[in-house]
């Protein structure tokens, strides 16, 4: 069995995030979770990402209770999070104290495998994290956050991958968030960096252009070592390809996972009755199930082009859709060919929507753009369009150190902020990523307990 393939699933997170703008709550995970506990997986992808903020915003949910539940629920498995290097799960930069203090926090309350990485691939950006990730136990995955242009070779992804494991990553991950990773070229690379890197690679695809199973299964016959995929209800379109679909193909031969498909049936089942309720809810738009191939043309992952798609109809400019997908190409350009995925994909998107709307380029740029071409979000790919950064920022200060050094420690003042919200430092955390959603979150939450108490109280009074 010493090369049997390992299968990460990502139904409680990426899988009903990538479907279902991250709606599953924690009563539609739990009946499933003894179940999924006895497959084999590799590990669970459960956490982090959107849902965090998801849980406060949308569920009445308590993220940190949402992981301890999980833990308690499946002891066996290990259980995966995503993070976004020095933005946690927030959208800014975090000083290296609520770094620490967050990965500390997430791996005592049950996570065991952290993948890590950045929108730039600036290692900068996660080497507070990985540090972090090792000092408290945790198993660290550091991502390649993959994407295509004049810059991204494949040596480029090679001595990423090698730089990453000098940071001590203890398995490299090859993020393909646009599936735009086709299957030759993930064949080539993952055969490169096997050949050149001596942790585990792990290929994380979806199969927005319904090329992803065809790239996982290349992948595989190249050496990958664990692939993502999601339990078939939530698998496939914008989600990651099916899982029982992996395990079927592979039975019988050397990268055989060992997995049992009437255990994966089983858990799919249950899956299947909660994608249904997210169809109900209207939360659930078949429409994600299409094999979209404007990816590959425009470069664009499959999530951009809805939220474009709802910028424009705001707009009223639903018929200049084509004419943004156009100028996506030159505004990444212009900005040094960042790869996209959250936060780069939203800067550069709505950047090209400006551009064609204003009816001149870069007429309005917005504070992200500039704070992009500054230097602000870490060392971009490739060469910027000094034009572009002049008209953006003029003559101001280019940020070239690392951004997180120019933050002071910064743990205590959110504590004081948060001040009576906050009952433990998790409270904190969250107040910290989500000022507005955790603040209304808690203050909620602590009022829930205090009624709960006086009831209980009364009662007492009443026996005594
Ligand atoms: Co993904």
């Amino acid at each position: 069995m010493a090369n049997k393939l390992y299968i990460t699933d990502t139904i409680l997170r990426d899988a009903h995030q990538s479907q279902a703008a991250t709606r599953m709550r924690l009563e539609e995970m739990l009946p499933a979770c003894e179940k999924l506990d006895s497959i084999g997986y590799w590990s669970l992808e459960c956490w982090g990402g959107a849902t965090f903020d998801s849980c406060m915003r949308f569920l009445n949910e308590d993220p940190w209770e949402r992981l301890r539940a999980l833990r308690k629920a499946m002891p066996n498995t290990k259980l995966q999070m995503l993070l976004r290097g020095q933005n946690l799960l927030g959208y800014k930069h975090y000083a290296d104290d609520v770094v620490d203090a967050f990965v500390k926090k997430s791996i005592q309350n049950g996570i065991d495998v952290v993948r890590v990485f950045d929108a730039l691939n600036d290692t900068r950006n996660i080497a507070q994290a990985m540090k972090s990730i090792k000092k408290y136990g945790g198993v660290c995955e550091a991502a390649i956050s993959y994407t295509e242009s004049p810059v991204h070779s494949e040596e480029y992804f090679v001595n990423l991958a090698l730089e990453l494991e000098e940071m001590g990553a203890d398995v490299i991950c090859i993020k393909d968030m646009a599936n735009l990773l086709l299957p030759y070229d993930a064949y080539s690379l993952v055969k490169k960096l096997k050949e050149k890197v001596r942790v585990p690679i792990h290929l994380h695809t979806h199969n927005t252009t319904g090329t992803g199973d065809m790239t996982n299964l290349m992948a595989v016959q190249a050496g990958v070592d664990i692939v993502d995929c999601a339990l078939s209800p939530l698998a496939n379109g914008t989600s990651q390809p099916s899982t029982e679909a992996m395990v079927a193909t592979l039975k019988g031969t050397e990268r055989d996972t060992g997995l049992d498909l009437n255990a994966l049936s089983e858990a799919a089942t249950h899956f299947r009755a909660v994608a249904d309720r997210l169809k109900a809810d209207g939360i659930l738009d078949p429409k994600v199930l299409n094999v979209d191939t404007k990816t590959l043309l425009y470069q664009v992952p499959g999530g951009m082009l809805s939220n474009l798609l709802s910028q424009l109809k705001q707009a009223n400019a639903e018929d200049k859709f084509y004419d943004v997908l156009a100028e996506i190409p030159n505004v990444r350009k212009d900005f040094g060919y960042p790869p996209l995925v959250t936060p780069t994909s939203q800067i550069v998107g709505t950047q090209a929507v400006l551009n064609v709307l204003s009816g001149e380029r870069y007429k309005m740029i917005t504070k992200e753009s500039k704070g992009l071409l500054r230097g602000e979000y870490g060392r971009v790919p490739g060469e910027v369009n000094e034009d572009v950064r002049r008209k953006a920022i003029g003559n101001d200060k280019i940020i070239t150190c690392r951004p997180a050094d120019l933050l002071e420690p910064e743990l205590e003042k959110y504590t004081a902020e948060a001040g009576d919200l906050a009952k433990c430092e998790e409270d904190v955390l969250s107040y910290a990523l989500f000022p507005q959603v955790a603040g209304k979150f808690l203050a909620e939450r602590n009022a829930a307990v205090e009624d709960e108490n006086t009831v209980r109280e009364i009662f007492v009074e009443d026996l005594t």
